[in-house]
Order: structure tokens, then C-alpha cells, then sequence
């Protein structure tokens, strides 16, 4: 069961804000039905950093991560109490043509490294382990396109937090002691439609994003349109702005015509990204939404809670 936040002196994150890589793996399942496969479950979480230092210790250069998130129902059934304080299903938004829907997941797996067999091999211990106790519901390997753009030709990322900076806008302290140094992260798969997207003109796709496509410079406010994505997802609270951590991927299969930007967000309350979204899906105001949105669609939508690594290795089976 969840171990006691009295036991837990300076709880140490899992790796949440690391560097980028040049590829991950967005593992997404719903636990089986069973208290052996809970119990299964609770006793593969302490062991979680050991995989990891196992695969990743063989490519030292290959900076290997990965971070494991519960599902709001998920949380109750594996930990019970105490929960943390702004755990919730994801929620849908529906306006006009656009929505932001809500989809099964009870755990996410966000395995990072600078090689993709690095990510498939952990991937592979993770599922010899867990494999009759989960069933995964969405698998995408994602890769970083060129300069770090997504498959929409802009560079991606940019205006993320660095350094204590991403620390501080991504790790719970004293507003929910219990779970301090957890997180929060949304994730939504999106599909483009690219042919519709590149018949755009280059000038307006930038009034889209907010920021020049070749050299990646944030408009002019003169220029800026208030519906630029950049705009949208500006979130100032007591004059201060409230900054995510994002480590979004571009992923898909060229055959099937289905591709895209997998988004990941990491936020220390939910709330600040679905603020975002808010803005992004209805509009700020009502109705000046996010064009990206005319070319996107997104076919996932989940909330996890990222307990620290401290909490991960104290959790016990029964
Ligand atoms: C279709 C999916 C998406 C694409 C292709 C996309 C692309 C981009 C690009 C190109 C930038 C500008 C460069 C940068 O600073 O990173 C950006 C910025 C940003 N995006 Fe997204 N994004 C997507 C979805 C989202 C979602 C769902 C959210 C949050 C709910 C979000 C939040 C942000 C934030 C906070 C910024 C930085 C704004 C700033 O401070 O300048 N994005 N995104």
C-alpha cells in the first residue's frame, strides 16, 4: 500500500524535467482486473529504477529515462489514501468542431533516450514484467524531427523552462506535502492533416504558431494575432506566468497517411494545462481558438500523477 508521507523525508522526483532526446516511447495502459494483478503491479513499481539502471547502464551515452504515471481510478485501486490533492479523470472539451476527448489509461510509461533500441528494450523488460497484469491501450514511438521541429515544420519547444526553472514549475512542494516532489502530466495524441496544413501560406502558419518557421522568433506583439498558439497557452496568474514543461514528439506511419505531434505536458497542478486547453479548444475569448486545431485532432486525452521515485521505491506489494 502507498507508503506513509511521514516516512518520506526529502522525497526524490522521478525524472521529469531531464534534457530532450532524440527519442521516447508513450506507453499507455489499463490495469487487468485482480487483486493478484494489483499486488503484481505495486511490486513492480520499486523496481522500476532498477530496469532502468539495468538497460540504461549498457549505453551510458544514451541517457535512458523514464517516468511512470497512475490514472486517477488507478491511483485509488493501487494506493488508496492518501491520494493526491488534484488527481481527476481527464476532461473532455467539446466546441464547435473541436474536442479534446478523454480516453482510457490507467498508467503511462514516458520512456526517454537519445536511441530508440534503448527505449524498445526497456519497454520490452517493462512488459515481461507487467504483461499479464495490463493491457496497453495506445503504443507510439516517438522520434525529434530535424531542428527539433514537429511534422507541422516548426521548431518545437523552445519557450520550454530549463534548469531550476523546469524543477519549479513541474514538482509539487509545500501545497501538497504528501506528495511532494510528484507531478502532474497530460498527455493527448494528435493527427495532422498536413496536405490541408502545407496548402496554408507560410506567413499565415506563422500567425498560427506565433513565431517565424525558419528561425523559430517569437512575432512581434505588433503582428501577433491574440487566437497564435503562443498566445493562447500564456498563463499569467498574479501577474506571474505560470510555465509547463513539455517534451512533445512527432510520431507516424507514412503508408497509413496517420501522423502527428504527441503532446506531453508536466505541470506541478493540472489545472495550469487545462487552462490551456480552455483557451486553445473554446477560445480566448469564446470563439478566437487555436488554428492549430483546424489541422489537428486530437484522439487522446489523459490525466496521470507522477508520484516522486521515493515514493515508487516504498510502495509494497500486499
Ligand atoms: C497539435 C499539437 C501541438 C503542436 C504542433 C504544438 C506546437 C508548438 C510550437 C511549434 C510552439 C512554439 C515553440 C515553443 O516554444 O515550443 C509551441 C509552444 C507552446 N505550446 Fe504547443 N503545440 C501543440 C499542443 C499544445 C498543447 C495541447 C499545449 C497545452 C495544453 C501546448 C502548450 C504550449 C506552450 C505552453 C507553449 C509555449 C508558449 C510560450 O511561452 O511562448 N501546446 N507549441
Amino acid at each position: 500500500m502507498a507508503p506513509r508521507a511521514s516516512n518520506i523525508p526529502q522525497a526524490v522526483p522521478q525524472p521529469v524535467a531531464t534534457g530532450l532526446t532524440r527519442a521516447s516511447i508513450f506507453l499507455v495502459v489499463i490495469v487487468n482486473p485482480g487483486a493478484g494483478h494489483r499486488a503484481a503491479i505495486r511490486s513492480f513499481c520499486a523496481d522500476l529504477a532498477a530496469l532502468v539502471r539495468s538497460v540504461g547502464f549498457r549505453e551510458q551515452e544514451g541517457t535512458l529515462s523514464c517516468v511512470a504515471g497512475f490514472g486517477s481510478n488507478a491511483w485509488d485501486q493501487l494506493f488508496g489514501k492518501p491520494r493526491p490533492a488534484e488527481l481527476h479523470k481527464f476532461r473532455e472539451i467539446r466546441a464547435g468542431e473541436r474536442h479534446a476527448v478523454s480516453t482510457p489509461g490507467d498508467m503511462l510509461f514516458h520512456i526517454r533516450a537519445q536511441r530508440m533500441d534503448l527505449c524498445f528494450e526497456l519497454e520490452m523488460q517493462i512488459m515481461a514484467r507487467l504483461g499479464a497484469s495490463v493491457t496497453p491501450v495506445d503504443e507510439v514511438q516517438g522520434f525529434r524531427y530535424f531542428d527539433s521541429r514537429d511534422l507541422i515544420g516548426f521548431v518545437d519547444g523552445t519557450e520550454n523552462p530549463k534548469g531550476q526553472d523546469a524543477v519549479d514549475a513541474t514538482l509539487i512542494t509545500g501545497e501538497d506535502p504528501a506528495f511532494a516532489a510528484g507531478s502532474y502530466v497530460i498527455i493527448q495524441k494528435y493527427l495532422h492533416d498536413l496536405a490541408a496544413w502545407n496548402k496554408l501560406p507560410v506567413e499565415k502558419q506563422e500567425k498560427v504558431v506565433g513565431r517565424t518557421k525558419l528561425n523559430d522568433v517569437e512575432l512581434d506583439d505588433k503582428v501577433k494575432p491574440t487566437y497564435a498558439h503562443n498566445s493562447l497557452t500564456k498563463i499569467v496568474k498574479d501577474g506571474k506566468e505560470i510555465k509547463i514543461l513539455r517534451d512533445n514528439m512527432a510520431f507516424g506511419h507514412a503508408g497509413q497517411k496517420e501522423f502527428g505531434t504527441y503532446f506531453i505536458g508536466y505541470s506541478r497542478s493540472p489545472r495550469t494545462i487545462e487552462d490551456m486547453l480552455q483557451n486553445m479548444f473554446v477560445g480566448k475569448p469564446p470563439g478566437n481558438y487555436d488554428k492549430l486545431l483546424d489541422f489537428s485532432r486530437a484522439v487522446t486525452g489523459n490525466l496521470f500523477f507522477v508520484p516522486s521515485a521515493t515514493f515508487l521505491e516504498n510502495v509494497k506489494a500486499n
